[in-house]
């Protein structure tokens, strides 16, 4: 009966082996030593079959179909046992490669500004207020003190709208200065008033590196007993400075602007060139008149800043343009 102890031999080493595979590729590896069609130690056993006394036929074969069932189920268990087990422990994976970070949004630079100038302002005592985008004419023109035939109201300069159906039935337009929330504001409040009022405005300028058919300004507006023309001129060089530097300084030219008088242009000098930063002046009684204020009473300080003025000058930045391709190659340098 050599031939019984050669498959009890044979199924003893298979079975061990494979209940010492460690993995899926190394329980392959033993099934293709044993069971192989080609090359498996089964065939061995096969020869021996054949070499069986035809007495003994009967039960070596039954034996050997024995030891084959056994081992190819002991194969499947011991694969699915290997398989659960990796399943448990996860894929392998190296914890020390670096991760893809989420791309993170950041602030326009113009509103990374205006938050800024909100910010400043806040502190000299202004309180934020906002007004409608698109304007009647009483409230961008009429109240302050630009009358009908004024230049400033051609409609080639302004963007009217083709809509009708205003409150008042008039024509509206996109406005053209934020100077319209001075008046919506002192409609509304009695004397002292501390304003600044930050946001778009509309002309159809022709486009070029400083001018745009939108920007945006800051409309700043203070009434009160005994405001001075220097009390501005303060206001003006200790924000340019609180937000560009020390090293800011302000000058005023003599202008026109029909809701000030007197009315000056206002420069602001920042390394060795003077740049036009925007208008003021002490408000017009004629515009106090216009919102029901006595001027005999009360004066007032007006101003109205060019926003992309700044934020060019911030950020290095020379053609006003590149702030509205939304291109994100430009965009994400700032913040
Ligand atoms: N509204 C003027 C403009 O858009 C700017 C301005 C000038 C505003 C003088 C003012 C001011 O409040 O007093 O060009």
């Amino acid at each position: 009966m050599d031939i019984l102890a050669a498959f009890e031999e044979f199924e003893k080493q298979c079975l061990g082996a494979i209940s010492e595979a460690a993995d899926s590729a190394g329980l392959e590896q033993v099934r293709v030593e044993y069971m192989g069609q080609k090359s498996g130690r089964i065939r061995d056993l096969q020869k021996l079959l054949g070499k069986a006394e035809p007495s003994e036929k009967p039960i070596v074969g039954k034996r050997f179909n024995e030891v084959r069932t056994g081992i190819t189920a002991a194969l499947e268990q011991r694969a699915e046992q290997l398989q659960t087990a990796a399943a448990e422990t996860g894929p392998a994976f190296d914890v020390t490669l670096p991760g893809t970070s989420a791309r993170t949004g950041r602030l326009h630079p113009i509103t990374q500004v205006i938050s800024e100038f909100r910010e400043l302002m806040g502190r000299f005592g202004f309180t934020v207020v906002d007004g409608p985008e698109i304007e009647d004419e009483r409230h961008n023109f009429e109240a302050l003190n630009i009358p009908e035939d004024h230049p400033a109201r051609d409609p080639l300069d302004n963007f009217y709208l083709a809509c009708a159906g205003t409150v008042s039935g008039g024509p509206v337009l996109l406005r053209s200065q934020t100077s319209t929330v001075q008046i919506r504001t002192m409609e509304q409040a009695q004397p002292p008033i501390r304003i600044v009022s930050l946001g778009r405005v509309y002309r159809p300028d022709t486009i070029d590196a400083t001018h745009s058919c939108m920007f945006h300004l800051m409309e700043g507006l203070l009434v009160d007993r005994d405001v001075t023309m220097a009390q501005l001129k303060t206001v003006l060089s200790q924000f340019a400075r609180s937000f560009l530097g020390p090293d800011v300084e302000i000058r005023f030219r003599p202008s026109f602007f029909p809701f000030t008088e007197p009315s000056v242009e206002v420069d602001m000098k920042w390394g060795d060139s003077w740049m036009e930063i925007g208008g003021a002046g002490m408000v017009d009684p004629a515009v106090f008149e216009s919102v029901g204020y006595d001027p005999e009473e009360y004066q007032g300080f007006a101003f109205g800043l060019g926003i992309e003025r700044f934020c060019m000058k911030h950020f290095g930045v020379d053609d006003i343009r590149r702030f509205y391709e939304n291109d994100l190659r430009f965009l994400s340098q700032f913040g």
